[in-house]
């Protein structure tokens, strides 16, 4: 070497001098990457439970015959933003193993891993006993992770010397080894991560150690720490904004260059099976945005965001019939309608003036203002015969049947609506049967505690009629409902001539027919083999079910059928 390069390299030597060698002389942030190997054991849950109440995230290099055992465990710390990583599959000295032979711990590891967390995914590798030299460094294909910081916990097994190892030694760009399979290591962590915390260090995964630093985590490379002058920022929670738009709020998630953000709109904790951010979208209703950024989901998820958006809903229209025409009124926004049976939506036709609604037509409407949720959806069907309906769709299976029952005046609607859900009451099957009967006057002057005065006249004809039998406390319970074999047995008794029942019943063919109460078997035989009653599927007649209005409807209009 010359004077002249002596004499540079001086200069240098000079120059460097002047630059902080250490990142805690910069006043940087300090950094420390806590690892678990040989787990997960009995005491992992326990570990994760504490590093969770601290919001910490830690790597835990674990062996693929343990991952195997406990595979909810290594899925609940992988949600839990810790680093999954491998140590091997059943732990062996790898330099003294064949390239194969590595390779197939190095498989068997992460096929356990891939099977517990549910994705492929590549684990970076601490080799057992740190035992690796230049040949098995490349063939592994993974970054070798080594350590800086022994706590010797494996040898102590004493929570004191562990925590005075990781208090003693620790510097930044630590890598700590520990074992979670002893149990004396996880109050030993957890006492000198707290040390940790209040000097001022953060905890973070391998991973974005080697991120923050700047450094490449390459296949085949070793670190067994990463000091440094330059720190990367860690990862922010994702800006979460919103907007009025039509129908909603346009919400827009934004995190930084590189990552991807994974969010929910429901307030449940975000997970790496939640959706993916793309672009803004709408939140129609009000809902509580939670959301994570994430360079990597294995050990490189940053800390979630949460806002809580309040989205006021329209007021629904209200829909009246005025001559020929619907006029829909809303207390606010505009009104978009349909009359093709689709659902109206912001691009459905703006309600200016009273529209024409022509016997059997459904007209649907919603008032949508921006920035507020749309309306529910109203509607006012116009049957075939006249009546107004606003629950009753006209591709309903039961539409014809109320239809019918509704204009010979013996169901009724309350302002337009149906309820063809509801269960149907007994008081509103006596009342038809009255109304069928053509409403005689009955003889005596039955009263009983629980009808009403204007239904009396109607639960008296029934009850002399030997069609409806009270209860033993002399009750009748107008408002009570009906199964479906209490309804055969009632029309059963209208039948003026008994059908003989046949030998070979068809109730046989049902495989519920054992749920049949005697009281009803006649009837209920009867009711099948007439075609009043159907299955509500071709094996089951379910007679303890409930009757809806609809299903009362129909069956009705079956049952009148008979007579014609
Ligand atoms: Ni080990």
């Amino acid at each position: 070497m010359g004077r002249r390069c002596l004499g540079l390299l001086l200069a240098l030597v000079l120059l460097a001098g002047l630059l902080p060698v250490h990142a805690e002389a910069a006043g940087g942030p300090k950094l420390a990457a806590v690892t678990f190997d040989d787990g997960p054991g009995p005491y992992t849950g326990q570990l994760l439970d504490e590093l969770e109440k601290r919001g910490v995230q830690v790597t835990f290099f674990m062996q693929g015959q343990n991952a195997s055992r406990y595979p909810d465990i290594v899925r609940r710390a992988y949600e839990g933003g810790h680093q999954i990583a491998s140590h091997t599959y059943s732990h062996p000295q790898l330099t003294k193993l064949s390239d194969k032979d590595v390779l197939g711990e190095l498989a068997g590891a992460a096929g356990a891993l891939d099977r517990a967390i549910g994705t492929h995914g590549i684990y970076m590798l601490r080799p057992p006993y740190g035992s690796v030299d230049a040949r098995v460094l490349s063939v592994i294909g993974v970054p070798a992770i080594l350590w800086s910081v022994d706590t010797r916990d494996w040898e102590s097994r004493n929570a004191d010397a562990i925590y005075r190892h990781i208090v003693n030694d620790t510097r930044d760009g630590s890598i700590l080894l520990l074992h979670d399979i002893h149990a004396a290591s996880i109050p030993g962590a957890l006492r000198g991560i707290d040390a940790l915390l209040s000097q001022g260090y953060e905890l973070v995964t391998v991973s974005e150690l080697l991120r923050r630093r700047g450094l490449e985590a390459a296949p085949g490379a070793r670190y067994a720490s990463a000091p440094g002058t330059t720190t990367l920022p860690a990862i922010a929670p994702p800006a979460i904004t919103a907007e009025a738009a039509p129908g909603g709020q346009r919400v827009t998630l934004s995190a930084e260059a590189g990552t991807t953000v994974y969010y929910t709109t429901d307030g449940s904790r975000p997970t790496s099976r939640s959706q993916v951010y793309a672009a803004p979208f709408l939140l129609e209703e009000s809902g509580t945005v939670r959301a994570f950024a994430a360079y990597d989901l294995n050990g490189g998820r940053g800390p979630a965001a949460e806002q809580k958006l309040e989205i006021p809903r329209v007021e629904a229209p209200v829909i009246t019939l005025e001559g020929e025409s619907a006029v829909i009124s809303a207390a606010a926004g505009e009104v978009r309608y349909t009359l093709d049976g689709t659902a109206p939506t912001a691009d459905a036709p703006l309600y200016e003036g009273p529209v024409p609604l022509p016997a059997g037509t459904l007209l649907q409407a919603i008032a949508a203002a921006s920035g507020c949720g749309n309306s529910p959806v109203v509607s006012l069907l116009r049957s075939q015969r006249g009546n107004l309906f606003t629950d009753v769709r006209p591709e309903a299976w039961y539409y014809q049947a109320v239809d019918e029952m509704v204009e010979r005046g013996l169901l009724s609607t309350e302002d337009g609506a149906f309820s063809p859900e509801r269960a149907a009451t007994r008081r509103e099957l006596v009342t038809v049967l009255y109304r069928l009967a053509g409403e005689s006057e009955s003889e005596g002057a039955l009263s009983f505690p629980d009808v009403k005065r204007e239904d009396t006249a109607a639960f008296a004809w029934a009850v002399e009629r030997g069609i409806l039998s009270g209860f033993d406390d002399g009750t009748l319970r107008p408002e009570g409902p009906l199964t479906r074999e209490q309804l055969v047995a009632v029309l059963y008794r209208m039948q003026m001539k008994k059908s003989a029942v046949s030998e070979e019943s068809g109730l046989y063919g049902f495989e519920d027919w054992g749920d049949i109460h005697s009281y009803a078997w006649d009837a209920m035989d009867w009711a099948v083999s007439s075609g009043v009653l159907r299955g509500v599927s071709g094996t089951r007649l379910a007679p303890g079910g409930l009757v809806t209005r609809a299903q009362l409807a129909s069956l009705l209009l079956r049952w009148q059928g008979l007579g014609e």
